[in-house]
This record gives structure tokens, sequence and C-alpha cells, in this order.
């Protein structure tokens, strides 16, 4: 079949699938442009650290890398989906080798460390602790060395409906300023996630979700929003940035210890530091509750001191600036949004229930991590579906996700606004943190709903036409957040109830949120 070169793909974001789908899409023969909120090379890629997973070792193979996957994602995994993560992985680090990502190496091989979970160590990185940075910066290399049309500081706004080749795009400045409409093309949601809608959050402040508001206003499916990964250790200091302190230093030997010096996981799991996020997460949280004090402690000098200098650059750099030699010093750590697990659903090649919208990375929802991903699994995820996008987009055929066991339809009304301000914003993430967070109930996910649904009719626009603006879409996001936690009546993976504390077999099943057919409207 051939491809036709007049097709224009238009992909929101810049982080490793956005690039990768403009890449890829560009060497199949057609003519993507990107549109990215910041410069091209600002994305939640640009801050990953621990690295990218596949079982390129010798003891390690697709199969063993699926099964960790599925035991990680407590019995939510897609099956499907994660065949075809795992099986995909070595092709795809193979091309990010040509792309000339710079893999760490030993002895002419490249390195793999170990993270949670993983029962082989088979964690690519680069730079050391720089995975993300390495892998954003030689895919933005080649965009630019092709050619391909960039859009900094330029921001969707809405898709609406009705055109032949995809959705109808409606893109502003940074600033919500000079709204253009596009010409109906096929849409590559490639925003990222939603960590920064977390008062702690390991996220850089773009990753505010708004791929998965836009999406669902324009009527597509979400699914397995209530899924949030919290990273267990991120740095903490009164009034200090949270900067990220790599799982992959537990999978180097340091340890955890509350504020009294006791190694509080050994005992609580048998794979004590190493255990599932969530798991470690929760530890901590309830640590920090239980003594009052605002951190934990992540103990790394039994590392040897060049290994951990070597190995762990950025993070050593990172701690001097706060005295810090993490050496002979203990690093002060507390858990933080991470992750959003679930987003924009879509079928394996990225399609979404809306013709025309594709979506991929972690904005959409695959449900290849199923109720908690697998560490490391989320830049994979990138290139792995990017690769998949990129042939669908060159050869389209009409498909579409799943449907989710269950399908919730949330009626997000036009409000009176916009009149949201940055104030709104940061009301968002103390609700987010507090009452969509680590540990949820019942009583704080309807007191954050019912109060973001009064922040809705503030900020949502009164007329399908007008255009929602940034702080619209943090609000509607969080409630979504909101809503799915509230609908799952039990404990499983990222998502913990105090009121049901335990998982149950009748929720083995993923929950679908959407916008009631007559409401779905594209503004
Ligand atoms: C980390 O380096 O700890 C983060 C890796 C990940 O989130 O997959």
């Amino acid at each position: 079949m051939t491809v036709n070169p007049a097709r224009r793909p238009l992909i929101v974001g810049s982080g490793i699938a956005g690039l990768y789908v403009a890449l890829r899409s560009h060497e199949m023969g057609l003519r993507p442009t990107i549109v990215t909120k910041a410069r091209l090379e600002e994305s939640n890629t640009r801050y990953a650290q621990g690295g990218i997973a596949a079982a390129i070792g010798p003891d390690d193979s697709p199969a063993l890398h699926l099964a960790d996957t599925v035991r990680a994602g407590d019995g939510l995994v897609d099956r499907a989906a994660a065949r075809v993560l795992t099986s995909e992985a070595p092709a795809r680090i193979a091309d990010l080798v040509r792309y000339g990502v710079p893999f760490d190496t030993v002895e002419g091989q490249i390195a793999l460390g170990q993270e949670a979970a993983h029962s082989r160590r088979r964690i690519l990185h680069a730079g050391g602790d720089a995975t993300g940075l390495s892998i954003e910066e030689a895919l933005k290399r080649h965009v630019l060395a092709a050619g391909i049309e960039v859009r900094e500081r330029t921001i969707l706004r809405a898709l609406r409906p009705g055109g032949k080749d995809g959705p109808v795009p409606v893109i502003s400045d940074a600033e919500g300023r000079r709204a253009e409409v596009l010409v109906s093309q096929p849409v590559i949601l490639a925003t990222g996630g939603a960590g920064s809608l977390y008062r702690q959050s390991s996220n850089p402040s773009i990753a505010t979700g708004e791929g998965v508001a836009i999406a669902f206003r324009a009527g597509a499916l979400l699914a397995d929003m209530e899924f949030i990964q919290f990273h267990p250790t991120v740095f903490w200091r009164e009034g200090a940035p949270r900067f990220l302190i790599s799982e992959a230093l537990r999978g180097e030997g340091a340890v955890l210890r509350n504020s009294a010096g006791e190694r509080f996981m050994v005992g609580l799991h048998p794979d004590a530091e190493l255990a599932p996020r969530d798991v470690v997460a929760r530890a901590i949280d309830r640590e920090i509750q239980r003594t009052g004090h605002p951190a934990v402690y992540l103990d790394a000098t039994g590392i040897p001191r060049d290994r951990l200098f070597a190995r762990f650059p950025s993070i050593c750099r990172f701690l001097a600036a706060y005295g810090i030699d993490p050496s002979r010093d203990e690093i002060p750590v507390t858990p933080a949004a991470h992750f959003m697990i679930g987003g924009v659903a879509t079928d394996l090649e990225g399609r979404t229930s809306v013709r025309g919208l594709y979506a991929c990375g972690e904005v959409a929802s695959t449900g290849v991590h199923g109720a908690n991903r697998l560490a490391s699994n989320s830049l994979l995820e990138g290139v792995v579906f990017g690769e998949r996008v990129a042939r669908r987009l060159a050869h389209p055929a009409d498909g579409a996700p799943k449907p989710p066991g269950t399908v919730v339809e949330f009626p997000w009304r036009p409000g009176a606004g916009p009149q949201g301000d940055m104030a709104v914003f940061e009301e968002v993430r103390d609700l987010l943190w507090n009452d969509v967070g680590i540990v949820r109930s019942a009583s704080g996910l309807e007191s954050a709903l019912e109060t973001l649904e009064g922040l809705g009719h503030n900020v949502e626009p009164a007329r399908p036409d007008d255009l929602a603006d940034p702080i619209a879409n943090a609000v509607l996001t969080a409630a979504l957040v909101a809503r799915a936690a509230l609908t799952r009546t039990e404990s499983r993976g990222a998502h913990y109830r105090i009121d049901h504390p335990r998982a149950r077999p009748a929720w083995l099943r993923h929950i679908g949120l959407r916008r009631p057919a007559r409401a779905a409207r594209a503004k």
C-alpha cells in the first residue's frame, strides 16, 4: 500500500512518544507537525532517571518481562498489550541505539540496572541517571535534522468533531491568545501525564493532564483514571523543589530508614525496599503519619562512593546543592505523584474511540500497566506504541479500543467560566494530594469531587464554542481521577481505599469514563 504524503498528522506533545511518532511517521513518508506547550525538549521524559526496561540480557526473555509486568499490575494488566510491550521492546531499543541514544555500557555491552519488582537486571540507562534527557536529546536532534515542523509554546485547545480525516484541532499560543482552527487531520495526543496536578509531584510543572480533559470533551472514552502511581522517594526539604531520587538507587542497595533510624520495610514485604512501588509509597506515608516527621531517609552509604557518583551523577549533583553527600549522609525523601497509569483508552495501535484521534505514551491507556506500572516500562511504552501509531498513520484503518468492564457516564456540564486563575490550580493540587492521594476514602473523594464540580462551574466555558483554558482542563482532569477513584470500591495496585482495604474479585475489571452521548461536544 502506498502512503499518502499529504496526510499531515498533528502530534501534540514532545516527550518520547511525540518525538518518536514524529520521526517514524516522517520516515514512513508522512509530514507530521509537532505542537508543544513549552520548548521542544521540555517534557516529563527529560526528567526520567532510572531508565527503560527491555529483556536484552542473556538470562532474560520477553516472557519473564511480561510475567513481571503482569504481576506488578495486580490483576488488571491487559495481557495482549503487555505482550506487545515486552516482545517489541528489544527492537525499539535497537531503534534508539540507531538514533544515537548513548546507553551506558560495561565491557562493550549495554549495562543493565535493577529496579523494584523486576526479576532480572533489565533497566537500560544513559548518562548514569540521565536516561530521559539522553533519549530526549537524541530524538530531538533527529527531529530537527529531518526538518519536521515544530511549533513551540503552542497548546491544543479543543478537538472539534466532524472532520473527514480526523478531528478539527484548535490550537493557540501558550498564553491562550491567537486561537487557530486547523483543517481536519489525524491528531496524536502525546501530552504526557498529570502529576503536577498534585501538591507533591516528581513531574515538571507542564504535566497537567490536559490531553485527557480535551479528549473527554471531544467524546473520547477514558480508562483507569483512578490509578495514579506515587513514587516512594522524592527529595524532601522545606522550601526545596521536589526532585526524583531514582528507584535504581534502591536497586543498587540503598535502604529506607525512619526518623529513628529503623529499616521499616524489612518484615513488611519479602522484597523489603524493592517491593512494588505502591507498597513502599504507602509504607513511607504511614511512617510519616505515625511519627509526625515530614520525611523518611534513603541510606545509600552502603554503595561504594565511586559507583554512587558514576551511576547517579545528576542526583549527586542535585544533593550537593543542599549540602548532602549520599556516600556519607542519608537523603530525606517523601512519596509524590509520579505517573498517570490510565488515560485516553486506545487499542494496540493507539486508536481512541474518536475516529482519527490517536493517543500514545503516558496520556494513553492501553491497559499495559494494569493497576500499577512496573518501573521503567513508561519510556518503553512511548516507543513501542509510538511505532505502532506511526505504522497505523501510514496505513490507516478503522479500529477502536475494547470497552472497559464498567463505563461510567460522567456529566461535566458547561459552567459560567472561564473565570479561573492560578489560585484555582493551587486549590486543585491540595485537593488531589489530600483527598485523592496515596490513601483514599469515600468521604474524602466525595468531598473532593463536590469541590471540583463547584470549581468546574466557575471555569468551564458556558457555550460549546468557547474554548476551555488550562485551568478548566486541570479541574476536569482532577475530577475525572476523583470520579473513577470513588467508583472503585476496593484497593488494588496504586489505588488504596482505607474504607475498602482489600482487592475484590468483582473489581477485576477496568473502569471507563465518558461524557453522556448527548453532552459529548468538542469545543
Ligand atoms: C525512577 O528512576 O525511579 C523512575 C523510573 C520509573 O518511573 O519508571
